[in-house]
């Protein structure tokens, strides 16, 4: 039963105030709503008042002050019908809910204990009968009773206005939200926490309270995330002009989230991965990663919560928004082009493969089943990357002028995409007509081009061919409007040479735009013959392809002004080389290094590169999961083996360097997660692993220091995964040992714990993995144990994809189980499974008949929407 866009009509009546009240209890918690509701004026007056409700008890119904009775209403499993309703009135419904038996952590349920809440997008349905949609926008009053003991703390949105104790010993505190808002951005937090307090002072000078909530012995894992909430804060008032509206802003951790956090008004609540860091326990990657979903979720308050979606048809428009206003922040606040590159080649990997696959859908899908499932790298990412472009063709200062025009014109308002867009044209006069197909038209377009030096003219002609795949549903497509960032580089200067086109002389690094399906881009006055460095930045979410010779990719390696596209031709010079490796490997051939890769290494290794950052992505070669996207049909161990190949070729080549390397960088100070120190670890970490490679007793006697070392967690972690993933048992397992017993108290780290094991090549891992989940630390009913322990797993290539299909049938007995707990999660456990067509004949057969032995169970809609397009 698709929803359909084209089938959308505005609500025939509102909400223009709620009034909730909730009686905690694990088992029978009730929930009285008092609901002022309006016709809404241009609605027939006979229209029928229907609300969403799902999993609800009801106990009683009025509409101003006159009870119901049976025959006033219809009930089914997700809706309540009131036939007759006045033009206004008051809904008063009183309801019975079940929080500590709601696996699926949506609605109201309980976490370690504690209350908390999940309402994007459909989950306030659980809670209370309402029109469970964007578009309804109402002014919440909200109050609490719990226990006073086991929930001393009793959180919603917005401010408390009254509290105290009841007769009967139980206390409540009523909270009030003066901001009309739909209803998945409410949120209630209840139990026994702690809180670690700040302030801003707002660029009009306001005084705004910060709250960071969490149990008590996570009170030393708060200051990263307050310091990024604060510059957060700062950065969008400097950046966007925009200024936080409440006097609190609130943020909860909890153990148990089905995502990363939620944007609730004034009551952010974080998957506690995604907010707690300590230098013990939280990895750089971790440090970062909570400051920019911290920065993420603040930033909603404008790009989501002021102004939002009209329906979730629209989420990119919040979602692209905010990624992109997050991205620009992590990058304003750490390294912009190493920033750029983590991002493109995450995007190029995972996004890429999305598209490639079943369930590929534009930005703005036109029909879904489960929404839920369409929370994607798509929808965030790819519509990230839409949002860049649009500020890279208007420029950042006409991209901000259309951003206060979108904020002012639409604030309190639901809107749509064209509404974003719309105020892009007109502030700009840009006519964004075919633009507008990002946001319609799915898959990766790939750009075939190729070039000519004319001596005799000295002109340089770039043809650019672009054509979109099909994807499922949409056979054609039509040509997008794609910025290519670009310049040509003079093979004897090394230099940018200025560009002229049709007599315009457009600079040394100027942006053309490919419209048609193919053109051809005459550039004179071309004095010497250029290498062209093409989709600078990664201007345009698209697969470029252009035939470098090596020559070339070692040329632009050293001589491209732009940052980015110098490790992008190093990433295509590992490429070829692995390329001729695989296809060895694959022929039973001896395999060859190519030595033009060593030279380039040692060039980088060598020369004095002052961002260590980004030398260290330089020195890193694609991933297992990357080169595979670049395979027409996947040979997994072919690639597990050239990878190898060319990491222990580079480690033997260069072992001098890369050991100079590792103790120039080793360091005592005292931990901090500032940039220089995170460059500096991971430089010293990816010199440790190309020694680690060769895994000779001197490597292994680093690696055991750096893990006796205890200094902080990058390092520790680095260097156990390191020996667990060498084949130094008698070195690794009891380093694993103490690592898991010194840890047990702490569940993040026991993520870590888990993930280390099931990640390693060996081929023991299946085992593994069927062991540790009957670990006391695991439980299928936490979404971060299972992504810890099968979720990577299913990554774990060559170990997952094994011949007999025992890596399948694990998934699959996971997704089943999971299917029943938390529909959500098990949608997205099967994504791997999805990719079958990628993969040999052998391999096909088994990942089908796994996904065909899940879609005979009975099935949330979340699995079926998946495991049905995944078998179309
Ligand atoms: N809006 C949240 C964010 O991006 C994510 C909400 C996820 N909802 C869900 N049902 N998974 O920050
Ligand atoms: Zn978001």
């Amino acid at each position: 039963q698709p929803v359909y866009l084209s089938d959308y009509q505005p609500p025939a009546y509102h909400v223009i105030h709620t009034e909730l009240t909730f009686d905690l209890d694990p088992t029978e918690t009730r929930v009285k709503a008092r609901l002022t509701m309006q016709r809404h004026p241009s609605a027939d007056a006979a229209a029928p008042l229907v609300l969403d409700g799902e999993h609800l008890s009801l106990r009683a119904l009025a509409i101003d002050g006159q009870a119901l009775s049976d025959a006033d209403y219809q009930l089914t499993d997700e809706t309540l019908t009131i036939t007759r309703v006045p033009a206004a009135f008051t809904l008063e419904s009183d309801v019975a809910i079940s929080p500590s038996s709601n696996t699926a952590l949506e609605g109201l349920y309980q976490s370690n204990g504690m209350y908390c809440t999940q309402c994007e997008a459909e989950g306030f349905r659980r809670i209370t009968y309402y029109p469970d949609r964007p578009d309804v926008m109402a002014t919440f009053k909200v109050t609490v009773i719990g226990d006073a003991q086991k929930e001393p703390v009793l959180l919603a949105n917005g401010n408390p206005v009254e509290q105290g104790t009841r007769e009967d010993g139980r206390h409540f505190v009523t909270w009030e939200d003066p901001h009309p808002k739909p209803c998945y951005l409410f949120a209630l937090v209840a139990g026994d926490l702690q809180k670690v307090e700040d302030h801003f002072t707002t660029m009009s000078g306001r005084d705004v309270t910060l709250q960071l909530w969490v149990e008590k012995e996570n009170l030393d894992k708060t200051d990263h995330a307050m310091a990024s909430l604060k510059r957060a804060m700062r950065w969008d008032e400097e950046t966007y002009g925009r200024e936080y509206d409440l006097d609190l802003f609130m943020i909860v951790a909890v153990n148990d989230f089905n995502m990363g956090a939620m944007e609730n008004k004034g009551l952010n609540i974080f998957n506690s991965a995604a907010v707690l860091t300590h230098p013990k326990t939280a990895t750089d990657a971790a440090f970062q990663n909570v400051e920019g979903i911290v920065a993420h979720e603040y930033f909603h308050n404008w790009s989501g919560n002021r102004v939002t979606c009209r329906d979730w048809f629209q989420l990119s428009l919040k979602e692209g928004f905010t990624v992109f206003r997050d991205q620009c922040f992590s990058a304003d606040t750490n390294s912009a082009p190493v920033k750029r590159i983590q991002d493109v080649s995450f995007f190029r990997t995972a996004q890429f493969a999305e598209d490639a696959g079943p369930t590929a859908h534009p930005i703005r899908p036109d029909h879904y089943i489960e929404i839920t499932n369409f929370y994607t790298l798509t929808i965030y990412e790819k519509g990230a990357e839409v949002v860049r472009m649009l500020r890279n063709l208007l420029g950042w200062e006409a991209f901000r002028r259309g951003s206060d025009l979108y904020f002012e014109r639409f604030d309190g308002q639901a809107v749509t995409i064209e509404d974003f867009v719309g105020c892009m044209a007109e502030v700009s006069d840009i006519d964004l007509s075919q633009f507008m197909r990002w946001y319609s038209q799915a898959g990766t377009p790939e750009i075939d081009a190729h070039g000519e030096y004319d001596y005799a003219n000295a002109e340089y002609h770039l043809t650019l061919r672009q054509r979109t795949p099909a994807t499922p549903g949409q056979p054609d497509k039509q040509p997008l409007h794609i910025p290519v960032r670009m310049g040509l580089v003079g093979t004897k200067s090394g230099q940018d040479l200025t560009l002229t086109l049709d007599g315009n002389k457009i600079g040394k690094d100027a942006v053309i735009h490919l419209t048609d399906d193919e053109q051809t881009f005459i550039f004179t006055e071309v004095a010497e013959a250029p290498v062209p460095s093409l989709l600078r930045d990664f201007s345009a979410p698209v697969k470029l392809h252009f035939p470098y010779s090596r020559e070339d990719l070692a040329f632009l390696l050293t001589h491209d002004s732009d940052g980015f596209n110098r490790w992008d031709a190093g990433q295509r010079l590992a490429l070829l080389a692995l390329d001729d490796l695989i296809a060895a490997h694959r022929n039973g051939v001896e395999k060859v290094m190519d030595n033009r890769v060593i030279e380039a290494f040692r060039l980088l290794l060598t020369s004095s590169m002052d961002d260590k950052a980004v030398l260290a992505e330089m020195l890193t070669l694609p991933s297992e999961a990357y080169i595979a996207e670049q395979q027409p049909i996947v040979d997994v161990d072919a690639i597990h083996a050239a990878r190898e190949f060319v990491r222990q070729s580079l480690a033997l080549a260069l072992r001098d360097e890369f050991l100079a390397v590792y103790k120039a960088n080793v360091s005592d100070a005292p931990y901090a997660p500032t940039p220089e120190q995170m460059a500096q670890r991971s430089l010293k970490n990816v010199a440790l692993a190309y020694l680690m490679s060769i895994e000779d007793d001197e490597s292994v006697a680093l690696c055991e220091a750096q893990f006796a070392t205890d200094h902080n967690m990058t390092d520790v972690r680095h260097a156990l995964t390191l020996l667990v993933h060498s084949d130094r048992d008698d070195v690794s397992a009891p380093a694993l040992k103490a690592f898991g017993e010194a840890w047990a108290h702490d569940p993040l780290v026991m993520d870590q714990w888990f993930t280390i094991q099931v990640t390693r090549p060996q081929p023991d891992v299946l085992e593994r993995v069927e062991y540790l989940m009957q670990h006391p630390a695991f439980s299928m009913k936490n979404p971060n144990k299972v992504r810890a322990l099968i979720g990577a797993f299913a990554q774990n290539r060559i170990n997952f994809h094994r011949l007999d299909g025992k890596g399948y049938a694990l998934l699959a007995d996971a997704v089943i189980e999971l299917n029943r707990l938390n529909p959500e999660i098990a949608a997205r456990l099967i994504t791997p499974l999805t990719r079958w067509q990628r993969f040999d004949e052998t391999r096909q057969q088994l990942m089908r008949a796994e996904l065909e032995r899940i879609k005979r169970e009975p099935l949330s809609s979340n699995v079926f929407e998946v495991v049905e397009k995944a078998l179309a």
